[in-house]
């Protein structure tokens, strides 16, 4: 797609991200393990880019960094920028979830003691019940798919729950990790 005359939405520069750990479990001596060398990806207003790796290169990590939820001995160099400003801890805690929306490749981030539509709607208010039919509607999880908990969905309707539950804020920008 040709994107030059769009703006950026999303600007990742020279990114680095490694884990200290140790050596192995008889030792004292860390070890840096980089996964993640120098990457620079940027993503336009209306584009869809795709991140093709196999697996444990790092693309999980990759959506964790942006959104600012990477584990505590993980180390991170490089610039990311959303809508041309830099992405401090500060702004992206404001936009998590908001804006900037993540569609988690484990199935494990539903409440496994919730029922599904409960979940995906958050706040109770009619807004947000509505917005919820609507989006369970458009993505074809009928009626009774709202009062089951998750173990009862198969794992293609929970792919799409979790994606309804990203849609819910209307983001700009949806990080999915392993959309498929
Ligand atoms: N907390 C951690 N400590 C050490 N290594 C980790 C940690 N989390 C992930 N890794 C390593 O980072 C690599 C990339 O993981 P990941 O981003 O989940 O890969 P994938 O491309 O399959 O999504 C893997 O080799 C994994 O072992
Ligand atoms: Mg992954």
């Amino acid at each position: 797609m040709s994107c030059t005359n769009k703006k950026h939405i999303l600007e990742i520069e020279d990114l680095s991200v490694s884990f200290l750990q140790y050596e192995n479990n008889r030792s004292s001596r860390q070890i840096r393990l980089p996964v993640i060398s120098r990457l620079s990806v940027s993503v336009h207003e209306g584009e869809i880019v795709a991140i093709v790796g196999s697996s444990g290169s790092g693309k999980s990590l990759l959506a964790h960094a942006v959104l600012d939820i990477l584990p505590y001995n993980a180390d991170i160099s490089g610039s990311i920028y959303f809508q041309g400003e830099l992405l401090t801890h500060k702004k992206i805690a404001a936009l998590r979830g908001k804006e900037i929306a993540l569609v988690p490749q484990s199935t494990t981030y539903l409440d496994p003691l919730m029922p599904v539509a409960r979940q995906v709607r958050g706040n109770k208010t009619p807004e947000n019940k509505k917005r919820q039919k609507t989006l369970f509607r458009r993505y074809n999880l009928g009626e009774d798919v709202d009062k089951k908990y998750p173990f009862e969905c198969s794992g293609g309707m929970t792919r799409r729950i979790l994606l309804t539950s990203a849609l819910m804020g209307n983001p700009k920008l949806i990080i999915a990790d392993e959309p498929t």
